[in-house]
This record gives C-alpha cells, structure tokens and sequence, in this order.
C-alpha cells in the first residue's frame, strides 16, 4: 500500500462479526438442579468478537468501525450505547426488524473455571450484501472473526480489493470446518491469529502439533499465522518470524475470557504504529495479559498503560 492510499484511509481498523451482549457473573460456586449461587460480582455490556476488537482498538488509541448486526430492542441499544461512548463507528452496524440481538451468559466460579450460555439472535444473519463497502474499503485492517464464511469472504474481498490487511480469528465453531472447506477464505488473509485447539482442528492434527499446523496454514498464503498458547503467550511464524513470544505475566488472572480479541486489537494497534511484527506481537500479549486482570469482555488498556506496562515489567 502506498503512503499516499494509506493516510487517506478514514478507519484504522474495521471489525467485522458478531454484535452481542455479554452478561458476565461470578459466583460462589457453579449451583446443580435447583440451587442457587450467589454472585460475588457482575458486569453487563457488549461483547461479541466484532464489538470487543472495535473497542479494544478505540482504547488502544485507533480509529475503529464495526460491521455486524444487531435487533431492534433493548439489548441492540446496549450495544450502541456502549459503542458510541467508547467512540467506534457504528455506521456499519445493521438493525434487523425481525430478529432478536444474541446475548452472551458467562458464570465464572472462584477458581476462574467458566460456564457459558450463548444465543446467537440476529449475528449470523449478517449476509454478505450488509457488508457496507465504503466501511470496509476504508480501512488500513479489517479484522474478521467467528463469522459466518460467505460474508467473512465477502469482506475480504472488499479489503483486499482496497488494500486493506485482513486479518482472521475462526474461533472454535469455524476451525471444526478444516482447511479445505476454509481454503478460499484463507488465500484472501494476511494475518490468522488462533489458538492452538483451533490450529489443530483446523487442520486435523493434535494441539502440540501447532508448529506443524501454523506452516499448514501459513503455505496457503497469509504473511502471519499467530498461535495464541494462553498464559505461555504466542508462537508466530511469518515471513519474518518464527518464534514462541513469551506471555507478559500479571499478578492476578480475573478473566479470561475475550483475551483472544484483546490479543487481535493488540496486534494491529502495534502493527499501525509501525512496530515490527515481534514487537507487536509483544505488545498484543501485554494488552491481552491486562484485559485479563478485569472482568469484562473488552476490558483492554489505554495505549499509554501498555507501554507503562512493559516498561515497569522488564
Ligand atoms: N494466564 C495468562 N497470563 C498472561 N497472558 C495470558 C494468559 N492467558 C492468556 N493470555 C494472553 O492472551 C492471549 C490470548 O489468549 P488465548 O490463548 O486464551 O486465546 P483465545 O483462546 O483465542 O482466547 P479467547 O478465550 O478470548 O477466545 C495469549 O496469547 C496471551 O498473550
Ligand atoms: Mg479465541
């Protein structure tokens, strides 16, 4: 991309996938038939893969946008509520008139274990002709996840035909496709950030096998293929890497649960700054292992508390 095409793009990054809320507990512990558990603490919002990277990157410090679709109900105006507050551009956003707006139940017991509820309303009706062209077209990273694959494809069509990076996270049902239904999809990415269960489900080998996975996937085209391994941080093999990027480590681990989207605002927040790909996929554990200190989907730091971060910690 030329300088020029670059500093006229109005987006840094465009999220595009699911707008849900995301209604988070934490109890005492998990109740069985007909007992109840106690909440030590909750938080409600949205959530979903598209609203948590579009304000993870707002707080990092980019310009963001999201492309997804929501119902027109209460739920829905949760959803834009909290993303006009966090200052992400909502002119994507679709309202279906039939449908309902899907919600997230995470109960998190005092051990961190997780139990999850989800109902996925109106986020999978986002059909390829709702992809907003102008929105998708004017970004410098256009990040997909955990969408459905016509309209994944429709979007990386739209970015790759502007010049946009694509970057894509499958999340656990798309990986469970494999490559070969996935293949077209993959040729149009430039970066793939999964973890290693997804790496190997998607290429049908065993999760320690992620080495192998990632050069799988990586063969087909994209210039990065992140494997996200949790608190033992990141393995990235690219065109100019091919190494384990250790997690930066925190104190006390509240939830982690949205770490993966956290890691993919990271990510692209480094690589928009201009960093190399090491140091940002440093950059993307660090804001990843800091939305993990809080409870809450898009908890991610400022760009300044990164920085203040992996100053203090080295
Ligand atoms: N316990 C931890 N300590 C420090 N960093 C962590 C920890 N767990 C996760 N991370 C960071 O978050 C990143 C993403 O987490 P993970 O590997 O669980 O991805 P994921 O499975 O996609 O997450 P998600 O549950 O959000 O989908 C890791 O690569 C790492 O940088
Ligand atoms: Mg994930």
């Amino acid at each position: 991309m030329s300088r020029n095409a670059e500093a006229s793009k109005r987006y840094d990054l465009v999220a595009v996938g699911h707008a849900l809320v995301d209604i988070r507990i934490v109890v005492d512990k998990f109740p069985g038939p007909d007992e109840e558990a106690r909440v030590l603490n909750q938080v409600w919002g949205g959530g979903g893969s598209a609203v948590n990277v579009s304000i993870d990157g707002a707080r990092l410090g980019l310009k963001t946008a999201i492309v997804a679709k929501i119902g027109f109900d209460s739920f829905g105006r949760i959803v834009v509520d909290e993303l006009l507050r966090e200052g992400v551009d909502i002119t994507g956003l679709r309202v279906s008139s039939k449908g309902q707006t899907g919600f997230t139940i995470v109960v998190i017991d005092r051990s961190g274990d997780i139990l999850m509820y989800g109902f996925k309303g109106v986020a999978e009706e986002l059909e390829p002709s709702d992809v907003v062209d102008d929105i998708v077209a004017n970004a410098k990273f256009v990040h997909i996840a955990s969408l459905r694959i016509d309209t994944s494809i429709r979007a990386a069509e739209i970015a790759k035909k502007s010049n946009a990076k694509v970057s894509w996270d499958p999340g656990r049902v798309l990986a469970t496709k494999g490559v070969k239904e996935l293949e077209k999809l993959i040729k149009l990415v430039d970066i793939v950030a999964l973890n290693n269960r997804e790496v190997a489900a998607l290429t049908g080998l065993k999760p320690e096998e992620y080495k192998e996975a990632a050069k799988i996937i990586k063969e087909l085209g994209p210039e990065l293929v992140a494997v996200k391994l949790g608190p033992r941080g990141v393995y990235a093999l690219g065109n100019d890497v091919n190494e384990e990027v250790p997690a930066v480590k925190v104190d006390r681990v509240v939830d982690t649960t949205g770490a993966g989207d956290a890691f993919a605002a990271g990510l692209i927040a480094g690589l928009v700054r201009g960093y190399t790909t090491r140091k940002a996929l440093l950059y993307a554990n660090a804001v990843a292992a800091l939305k993990i200190t809080k409870l809450g989907s898009h908890e991610a730091p400022t760009h300044q508390a990164v920085v203040q971060y992996i100053w203090e910690a080295t």
